[in-house]
C-alpha cells in the first residue's frame, strides 16, 4: 500500500537506545530501564503506581485477577470492543456480559450496564474507544461500581494522550487502567502494556502476580501464586524513546482527524463519531460509511489501506452469544478505519479524502 492504514514509527533514536542497551551489559530482562519506563507513564498519566507488562490483554487479565474475578463470575463488557477485553474475563473462567456502546462514543451504555448487572457481576470494563470518554461521565460509571461492590477497570489500551474533562488522564480514575503498547497503538514497544492505580495494595499484588508471586526479584521465596508476565529491557529503551515523541504525535493525531473532517464534512455516505479534540486524542481515523466493502476496494486499487472497525462480539464465532446490540451491529456492518499513522502527510490525507469523495460522487 502506498498510504497504509497504519504504520509504525521508530527512528533513530530508538535504535541508538537499543544499541547503547546492547553495549552497556544489560541483562535484557525487565530492571532499571523498565523501571524509567514506568515512571515516566506513572508521571505522565498522573498515577500514582505503573506496572507493565508483556501486553494489553495480559495486563487487563492481571488487572481482572488483582480485583478478585474468578470463574464463574460475570464482567461487563462493551459489545464494540478488540476482543482482547472479552477474552481476559474468559481467561479466568469469567463470563464476559455483553453490552452495547453509546452511537456517538462507541464507550459502554451506563443504563443498558445498570440493567446487565446481576448477583454474580464483580467487574466493569470500561473501554475508552479511540481514546473516548462515556456521555454519562467517568464519575457516573464510578458511583456505579461503587453502589454495587464492582472494580472499575479502565481499558485505556486506545487512550494514552487522552483526558477526562476534569483533566485526569484516561485509565487513572477507575481501580486499575490499562493500556497496550502493541505496533499500531499511539507508542509502542512491538509488545507490551502496562496498568496503572493509585492504590498501593493493589499494585503490589500486580507486581507479584507478574513476578511469579514473590515480593523481590531474585528470591526463590514465594508468598503467593504468581506467573511470568515480565517486560524486558530492551523494549524499555524503545519505550522511553518513544514517550519523548508523545507530545507531537497527540498534536499531529488531532490535526489529522481535523483534516479529515474538513474535506469529507460534504460527503454524505460518510459519518464521523463525537472526539472531544481538546481533552482526547484520536488514535484511528473511525468512521461510518455506506457501502464499505465497495469503497475499500475502490481505495485499495488506488494503494490506500483501510481496516473493517470490531465486529460486534457477541457475534464472533469465539462467543456466539444471542443479543440486540444495535450500535455494535451498525459498526459491525459500517465501520471504517481510513489511514491514521502520525507521519500522515496532508497531501495523503488529501489523496485519501478525494478518493472517497469520488467513489461517492
Ligand atoms: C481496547 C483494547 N483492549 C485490549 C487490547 C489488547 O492489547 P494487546 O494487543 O497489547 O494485547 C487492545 C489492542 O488492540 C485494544 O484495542
Amino acid at each position: 500500500m502506498t498510504i497504509p492504514q497504519m504504520e509504525p514509527w521508530l527512528g533513530e533514536e530508538e535504535a541508538a537506545a537499543v544499541n547503547d542497551y546492547m553495549r552497556s551489559g544489560g541483562w535484557l530482562m525487565e530492571h532499571d530501564k523498565t523501571r524509567k519506563f514506568e515512571s515516566i507513564i506513572a508521571d505522565y498519566t498522573g498515577a500514582t503506581h505503573c506496572i507493565v507488562t508483556v501486553n494489553g490483554t495480559v495486563s487487563l487479565t492481571l488487572a481482572a485477577l488483582a480485583c478478585d474475578v474468578k470463574a464463574g463470575d460475570e464482567v461487563i463488557v462493551p459489545n464494540y470492543t478488540m476482543i482482547a477485553t472479552a477474552n481476559a474475563a474468559s481467561l479466568l473462567g469469567a463470563r464476559p456480559v455483553f453490552v452495547d456502546v453509546e452511537p456517538e462514543t462507541l464507550c459502554l451504555d451506563i443504563n443498558q450496564t445498570e440493567a446487565a448487572l446481576t448477583t454474580k457481576t464483580r467487574a466493569i470494563m470500561l473501554v475508552t474507544a479511540n481514546g473516548r470518554y462515556p456521555k454519562a461521565g467517568i464519575e457516573a460509571f464510578v458511583d456505579l461500581a461503587d453502589r454495587y461492590g464492582l472494580a472499575l477497570i479502565e481499558d485505556a489500551a486506545q487512550s494514552l494522550g487522552s483526558h477526562y474533562p476534569d483533566g485526569r488522564h484516561i485509565g487513572s480514575v477507575g481501580k486499575v487502567g490499562s493500556f497496550s503498547f502493541s505496533v499500531p497503538k499511539v507508542i509502542t514497544t512491538g509488545q507490551g502494556g502496562c496498568l496503572i492505580t493509585h492504590d498501593g495494595e493493589l499494585a503490589e499484588r500486580l507486581r507479584k502476580l507478574k513476578d511469579f508471586g514473590r515480593a523481590s526479584g531474585g528470591s526463590d521465596i514465594h508468598q503467593s501464586i504468581g506467573y511470568n508476565f515480565k517486560f524486558t529491557d530492551l523494549q524499555a529503551c524503545v519505550g522511553i524513546e518513544q514517550m519523548k515523541k508523545l507530545d507531537w504525535r497527540i498534536e499531529r493525531k488531532k490535526e489529522i482527524l481535523l483534516k479529515y473532517h474538513q474535506a469529507l464534512h460534504a460527503v454524505g455516505s460518510v459519518k464521523f463519531f463525537e472526539q472531544d479534540l481538546v481533552n482526547t486524542t484520536p488514535w484511528f481515523i473511525d468512521i461510518l460509511c455506506e457501502r464499505r466493502s465497495d469503497l475499500q476496494e475502490h481505495l485499495k486499487q488506488r494503494g490506500i489501506g483501510t481496516r473493517a472497525m470490531y465486529p460486534p462480539v457477541n457475534k464472533q464465532e469465539a462467543y456466539q452469544r444471542v443479543g440486540d446490540h444495535p450500535v455494535s451491529e451498525l459498526v459491525g456492518r459500517q465501520g471504517l478505519w481510513l489511514p491514521s499513522s502520525s507521519q500522515l502527510t496532508d497531501q495523503q490525507i488529501k489523496t485519501v479524502c478525494d478518493a472517497i469523495a469520488e467513489f461517492y460522487s
